[in-house]
């Protein structure tokens, strides 16, 4: 994305020579201007309150409730810059764990709240790789019956065969990512990329 903002804290990301807890900063700082992003996308309904001088002032508020679906582990590192802008959003979780020879993801773990048909649901995963994970987070929010018009999917860095599955399974979820890359390689990892995500914002290498 063509954001220098944007651009100094992927950079930070992609660097193997940054240590966790600086890859954590910049993940954590990236995941509140995507939050901006995403809100461009968010409805919202004109309202009128009063100000302290006793003047009406128009503004708005949220139309829907907003669900946020963190994809296990790494969609938990942002979840909690949405967090701190949607504090009443519901959460729900969906885990899912690559094989690393086939890069098929298997789902292990699902739990998430009541949805409403018109709540916004925002599903949160840092690498959009295969597109695989995203997809079967998708199938499983649809298949709630959520409208695909009511999802948005965030992510940090997007390969181009991942967002083509989305895009070609999902054509009306909108995605929201820092920057897109080219290919994967032969292990299915997004390159140039950053790594493992999980692993250089957990400390788990
Ligand atoms: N998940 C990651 O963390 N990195 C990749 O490159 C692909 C999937």
């Amino acid at each position: 994305m063509d954001d220098k903002l944007i651009q100094l804290l992927t950079t930070k990301l992609r660097d193997k020579n940054t240590p966790m807890a600086e890859f954590r900063a910049a993940a954590d700082k990236l995941a509140l201007v995507l939050v901006h992003q995403a809100a461009q996308f968010l409805h919202v309904k004109q309202i009128t309150v009063t100000t302290p001088l006793e003047q009406s002032a128009q503004g708005t508020e949220l139309r829907e409730n907003i669900v946020l679906v963190p994809i296990l582990r790494s969609g938990l590192a942002l979840l909690p810059a949405f967090l701190q802008y949607f504090p009443h959003a519901r959460v729900g979780f969906v885990g899912l764990k690559r094989d690393e020879k086939t890069a098929i993801a298997h789902l292990y773990y699902k739990k998430l709240p009541p949805i409403k048909a018109e709540d916004q649901v925002l599903v949160l995963d840092p690498m959009i790789a295969t597109g695989g994970s995203g997809a079967s987070t998708l199938k499983i929010v649809t298949e709630l019956g959520i409208r695909q018009e009511q999802i948005i999917f965030i992510g940090v860095i997007a390969a181009t065969p991942g967002i083509e599955e989305i895009n070609h399974e999902f054509p009306h979820v909108k995605v929201i990512v820092a920057c897109r890359d080219q290919k994967l390689n032969a292990a299915k990892y997004i390159v140039p990329g950053l790594g493992d995500f999980g692993d250089r914002y957990f400390g788990s290498e």
